[in-house]
């Protein structure tokens, strides 16, 4: 979900509506503002995109009541408890309209604060846990807004991004975190408030990053931060340096496509200044570990969810191999409740694009608490998870807007490559092997260039893929995580069934879907295991599924066994996961494009999760 603020010397709705448009890739179900104005709050909330928030609101910039209220809160929201209503939308209110709220996270214990309230004679209109924070606010309301806020956000367990604004208390806005991002811009005489700072660019740079149970009292160009126990506290200014060019669609019909041509510039920011290529190794001074350190680590642990955690896979394969130490990949979910097996002697690699998501977040802090060495893998500098770790590598990916990651995985992938680099030189690795892959490393982004220049071939094969409703990915060893990957974009945003099995488990069972309807795309480049992956695709084919086939250029032999083929240049397999992957970012784009789905904004899904 995503939350807006403002209270200023200008008219707040445009700047709200302007805002939540900025953050609807982390939600999209429904939309709503709530203004104050006089002694009064005005709702406006609708079920669908902002834009229909937008066009409900008519012509708003000439009507009176906008254009005199300066303070005010919004929400795009991503449903967890209750469906996509227009009473589920938020601002919720309470109090006969004295309260206001906006709210991202899970409230866990809203079942029992909500009978109390009941009890005590509250009124609830929606599903949602959040309308039940704000009248346990109005509840404990005595003239006093932070009184109130503070003493119902001690009563709530769970997570909490929030903002609210009181009738009675004009020019004045509150907000508040725990587990759920805030961000506060400082501009001239205004201060805007959101859950990312992709709302707040537009408008200034300065920000503030709220931590963990704090409230900001926030007024036109003023914020006063205290703990929820009303000490004041100060928190350290902060410059955002990636331009607002960056987070627009620079003439792409797609966030997606966009991003996906931007991988040859933000591998390069993401592996720049981090290879030494005379000593052959990689130079990861935000791990602020000695040599000596890094080779004391016995295992490397690496947590994420999603497409991250598709790149941690692969992570491990490159760690195993260059620096034959031992390696894992966790989902960050079952980390945490499994009561895992992780100490001193661990060095745990939280893998997250956001930095906010609330299962690899959960994660980080299990890893901190059992003693680990803790680092985060992170795009989004300042963002929860970079600031835990204390320690990690930032991505320089840029902004990423688009729900499906593309150029964050790349960019994931090719600094863990760099950590394997510099894990395996400390141990058994030799200049010259760690010199090759220095080269081999510097010469990705060159790579992904030649594959993006295919693009119209990739959209041509994807015609034959739009009828589809389930395809199977396979691939072997490096490949097996780029097959995962692939299917993964390809639900995402196509909405077809697609599965990806490692090639030799699809004997093992999944081979009983195949028929003619269950096409098979296979990831069958050169490299170590190759030749099985070239006899299993012989297998789907006899069983009459139709294969596209991922290939080196110039494979006559691989190509002969396929239907279609992308052809990608010759490359070894650890580079060639950052390769292939980005064919079939291609081809999952335009499967998509060519069934006309919402691409930047597919069904059910936000950018960032930040609920567990
Ligand atoms: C969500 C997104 C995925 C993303 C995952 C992890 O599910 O839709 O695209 O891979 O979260 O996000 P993170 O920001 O932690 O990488």
């Amino acid at each position: 979900c995503g939350i807006v603020a403002y209270a200023g010397v200008r008219a707040a709705s445009p700047i709200l509506l302007q805002g939540l448009r900025k953050l609807e890739y982390r939600g999209y179900d429904s939309a709503g503002i709530a203004i104050h104005r006089g002694s009064a709050i005005e709702i406006y909330k609708q079920e669908g995109k902002v834009a229909n928030l937008v066009d409900s609101l008519g012509d708003y910039q000439n009507d009176l009541v906008h254009q005199q209220a300066h303070v005010g809160i919004a929400h795009t929201r991503w449903a967890t408890h209750g469906p996509p209503t227009q009473a589920n939308a938020h601002p919720h209110s309470a109090g006969d309209g004295r309260i206001a709220l906006v709210h991202n996270g899970i409230i866990e214990n809203y079942r029992s604060l909500k009978s109390k309230l009941e009890a005590q004679g509250h009124v609830f209109l929606s599903d949602t846990d959040s309308e039940v924070l704000a009248h346990l606010v109005d509840s404990h309301y005595e003239g006093d807004l932070f009184t109130a806020l503070s003493a119902a956000l001690k009563q709530v367990d769970g997570t909490y991004g929030v903002a609210c604004i009181c009738a009675d208390e004009a020019g004045k806005l509150l907000v508040a975190r725990r587990g759920s991002p805030i961000v506060i811009g400082l501009g001239d005489g205004e201060t805007i408030v959101a859950s990312d700072a992709s709302a707040i660019i537009s408008h200034t740079r300065q920000v503030i990053y709220l931590d963990d149970n704090d409230i900001a009292i926030v007024e036109e160009g003023k914020v006063d931060v205290r703990t929820l126990d009303a000490v004041p506290v100060q928190r350290d200014l902060a410059s955002i340096d990636w331009s607002e060019a960056a987070a627009g669609k620079g003439g792409y019909d797609h966030y997606m496509l966009k991003e996906i041509f931007e991988q040859p510039e933000a591998i390069r920011n993401a592996i720049r200044g981090r290879i030494d290529k005379d000593r052959g190794t990689a130079i990861l001074s935000g791990l602020g570990l000695s040599p000596r350190e890094l080779v004391d680590f016995q295992r490397l642990l690496i947590v994420g969810c999603g497409t991250s955690l598709n790149a941690g896979l692969v992570g491990e394969y490159a760690v195993e191999s260059f620096a034959a130490m031992l390696a894992e990949v966790e989902q960050a979910a079952e980390f945490r409740y499994r009561n895992p097996i992780v100490g001193s002697k661990d060095l745990v690699i939280a893998i997250s694009q956001s930095g906010e998501t609330a299962d690899t977040l959960a994660a980080v802090r299990e890893a901190i608490d059992k003693g680990a060495l803790v680092a985060g893998l992170v795009n989004v500098v300042g963002s929860t998870i970079a600031r835990e770790a204390g320690r990690g590598i930032y991505l320089h990916a840029g902004p990423e807007i688009s729900v499906a990651s593309t150029k964050a995985f790349t960019c994931q992938v090719s600094v863990l490559l760099l950590v394997a680099l510099k894990l395996a030189r400390g141990r058994r690795m030799s200049r010259d092997e760690g010199v090759k892959i220095t080269r081999e490393i510097l010469g990705i982004p060159a790579l992904v260039q030649q594959v993006l220049e295919k693009n119209d071939a990739i959209a041509k094969i994807a015609n034959n893929f739009i009828k589809c409703e389930h395809m199977f990915y396979i691939g072997r060893g490096y490949m097996y995580p780029v097959a995962l990957e692939g299917a993964l974009k390809m639900k995402e945003i196509s909405y077809i069934h697609a599965e990806a099995y490692n090639a030799a488990e699809l004997k093992h069972g999944p081979i009983a879907l195949l028929d003619g309807n269950m096409p098979v795309v296979a990831l069958m480049n050169r490299g170590p295991g190759q030749e099985k992956t070239v006899g299993n695709v012989e297998e789907c084919r006899a069983r009459k599924a139709p294969v596209l086939g991922v290939i080196t250029e110039g494979d006559e032999e691989a190509k002969v066994a396929c239907d279609w083929t992308i052809e990608v240049p010759d490359c070894p397999h650890y580079i060639a996961t950052i390769v292939c992957t980005v064919a079939l970012q291609l081809f999952s784009y335009h499967v998509a494009r060519l069934r006309g789905c919402s691409i930047d904004q597919p069904r059910n899904l936000a950018k960032s999760v930040t609920v567990e």
